[in-house]
């Protein structure tokens, strides 16, 4: 197949078409490199198989391709909190441009949705049917909101126009290839250890994270692209929760590093717990993660040795 990945420069869009390469498709690759680096697909670069777009999703492109994956749009708060306006634009606009373009050419399109749609949530762990608790006017509103449109563009484009449609509703992803300066917490630790710096934990650290290694998530991006049981969101994450404490101390632990922990006020809509429920994807995908925390942080430990 010809398979477009918005984002693929990105650090799960270039694991993305890594992972559709080895499979056998052509892949365009398109990203206007505001996160993401040539870098992260320097490997692909060169396979005829393989072919990179400098484009901005907020504008349209028509391009012939059987699947569409949707993942641009920055992914962390000091990125997509940096430009707020674009970064609303790049989810809402995005998918108005990706979706008329996959009923155009009758592609089958994934959106990767967030957790983030649950907001600060009342219940736990999340199911699907879960609507949310999502501040509308605060800091973090131009992703979760502009996230939460996207969804709702998916499934009108779906119901009017049948087009064919998949969201995935991503839960905090980590591993190799992740920006060192993004501000996510794994690659803060990480970085921080590494550098023997002071690990910042906000708030009392007791605040819960579920964490989902790469391969995992893009093993059920895949499945969930090409099953046909559902088209409505799936949520795909590691429901083994841990504290932020916890995850401090691990990372100290792998890396050897004297760093100590210290601690900073709770940054505004923060949220205290996220889990995600997988019965769906269970249920549908046959799918489970299977790499624990701590030969996940290994192996990012090792990236970000030789980038830190
Ligand atoms: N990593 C996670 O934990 C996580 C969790 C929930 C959802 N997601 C979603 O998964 C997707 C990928 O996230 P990621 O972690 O790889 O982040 P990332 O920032 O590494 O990747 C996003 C990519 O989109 C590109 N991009 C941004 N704006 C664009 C635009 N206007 N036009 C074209 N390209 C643009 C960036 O340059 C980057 O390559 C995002 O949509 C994100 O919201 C990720």
């Amino acid at each position: 197949m010809r398979i477009l990945v918005t984002g693929g420069a990105g650090f799960l869009g270039s694991h993305l078409c890594d992972r559709l390469i080895e499979q056998g498709h052509d892949v365009l690759c398109l990203d206007n490199y505001f996160t993401g680096a040539k870098k992260n697909v320097e490997q692909l670069i060169g396979n005829p198989k393989f072919e990179l777009i400098r484009h901005d999703v907020t504008e349209p492109i028509l391009l012939e391709v059987d699947r569409i994956y949707n993942l641009a749009c920055p992914a962390s708060p000091v990125h997509y909190q940096y430009n707020p306006v674009k970064t609303i634009k790049t989810s809402v606009l995005g998918a108005v441009n990706m979706l008329g373009l996959a009923k155009r050419v009758k592609a089958r399109i994934l959106q990767a949705s967030t957790s983030e749609v649950y907001g600060d949530p009342n219940i736990h762990p999340q199911v699907e049917e879960y609507w949310g608790n999502v501040n509308p006017i605060g800091i973090r509103s131009c992703y979760d909101e502009g996230k939460r449109t996207a969804e709702t563009l998916f499934m009108d484009y779906h119901r009017q126009n049948k087009v064919d449609i998949r969201i995935v509703r991503i839960f905090n992803t980590y591993g190799p290839r992740m920006n060192p300066n993004d501000g996510r917490v794994v690659s803060n630790f990480i970085v921080q250890a590494l550098r023997n710096e002071n690990i910042t934990v906000y708030g009392d650290g007791l605040q819960t994270r579920s964490f989902c290694f790469e391969s995992d998530l893009i093993e059920a991006i895949l499945r969930t692209m090409e099953q046909t049981e559902r088209c409505e969101p799936i949520n795909i994450g590691n429901p083994t929760e841990f504290t932020i404490l916890e995850l401090a101390e691990k990372v100290i632990s792998l890396t050897g590093s004297k760093s100590k922990i210290i601690r900073e006020p709770l940054p505004s809509d923060d949220p205290k717990q996220r889990k995600p429920d997988i019965s769906k994807a269970q249920k549908i995908l046959g799918w489970q993660p299977k790499v624990h925390l701590e030969e996940g942080l290994k192996r990012t430990i090792e990236y970000f040795r030789s980038c830190v």
